[in-house]
């Protein structure tokens, strides 16, 4: 009886140590292709350059490669610029290749006075600021059907994300939070302030939330990773050419670590 009782209780503390640690072994689950998307060249250039067994197939102006990634079966795709561009990547990635999950890589404008640029921002949930029916009575960027403007990134995506940050990037600051997208370049204070008095938020940028869109409509998982390029006030159109590179590099690199670790 005694005995019973103490392999019962060891169980329960291996199952409560088992729960604490995302499962982060994105290689593990490797029957799941990864579909990866960055909106230019810079964000995905490094990615596709290490892809083996590569094969490329052209669609709709998008040049799709399909491969492994340090052993993970994965898609990496530069879809352009854009929410019509970024959504439509989405779906072909879902319905021509498909995908089980998708990452979206690049940069981004901090929205949030303590982050700054070089930082990384993981995507709790992703909204289209520039989505207005509210004269129709709807909420701001509210979408039709999805009966709410926020849409949520998967749990374990997140996590993953944010830990493949702190163990190949300790010395980054990470955030975990709302990421705002429209089809806009935000470079004025004024512009800053409209998004985040709606929505709240930590970054602006221009695909995230139309691949959202698109994953939460198909119930496939996907989280956004942006490092923070220039800070979307009336210094991003000096910032944003000095410091794109570096931090779309930077972040395609979090998202090797994160699907092959
Ligand atoms: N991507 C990087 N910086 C941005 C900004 N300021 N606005 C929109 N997208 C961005």
């Amino acid at each position: 009886m005694k005995k019973q009782k103490t392999v019962t209780i060891l169980l329960l503390a291996v199952l409560l140590l088992v729960s604490m640690f995302p499962n982060c072994n994105a290689k593990a689950e490797s029957s799941v292709k990864t579909g990866i998307i960055g909106a230019m060249d810079e964000e995905v250039d490094s990615l596709k350059d290490a892809v083996t067994d590569a094969k490329i197939t052209s669609i709709g102006g998008m040049d799709f490669c399909e491969g492994m990634l340090d052993g993970a079966p994965v898609v990496v795709v530069k879809c352009g610029v854009g929410k019509v561009n970024a959504g439509n990547c989405a779906q072909i990635l879902i319905t021509v290749f498909g995908v089980g999950r998708i990452i979206n890589t690049g940069v981004a404008g901090s929205l949030d006075a303590s982050i700054d640029i070089g930082d990384i921002v993981v995507s709790t949930d992703a909204v289209q600021h520039d989505f207005d029916l509210t004269p129709m009575g709807f909420a701001p960027g509210e979408l039709v059907g999805i009966d709410s403007p926020s849409l949520p990134a998967d749990q374990d995506l997140r996590e993953c994300a944010v830990n493949a940050v702190r163990q190949c990037a300790p010395e980054i600051h990470v955030f975990e939070g709302r990421i705002c997208t429209g089809d806009q370049f935000i470079a004025s204070a004024e512009q800053k302030e409209a998004i985040t008095a709606k929505f709240g938020g930590l970054c602006c940028e221009m695909e995230g939330g139309a691949i959202a869109q698109i994953c939460c409509q198909n119930k496939i998982p996907f989280v956004i990773i942006r490092a923070i390029s220039d800070k979307a006030d009336a210094s991003a159109q000096m910032d944003y050419p000095e410091f794109e590179h570096a931090a779309a590099i930077r972040c395609a690199a979090i998202t090797r670590y994160m699907i092959t670790h």
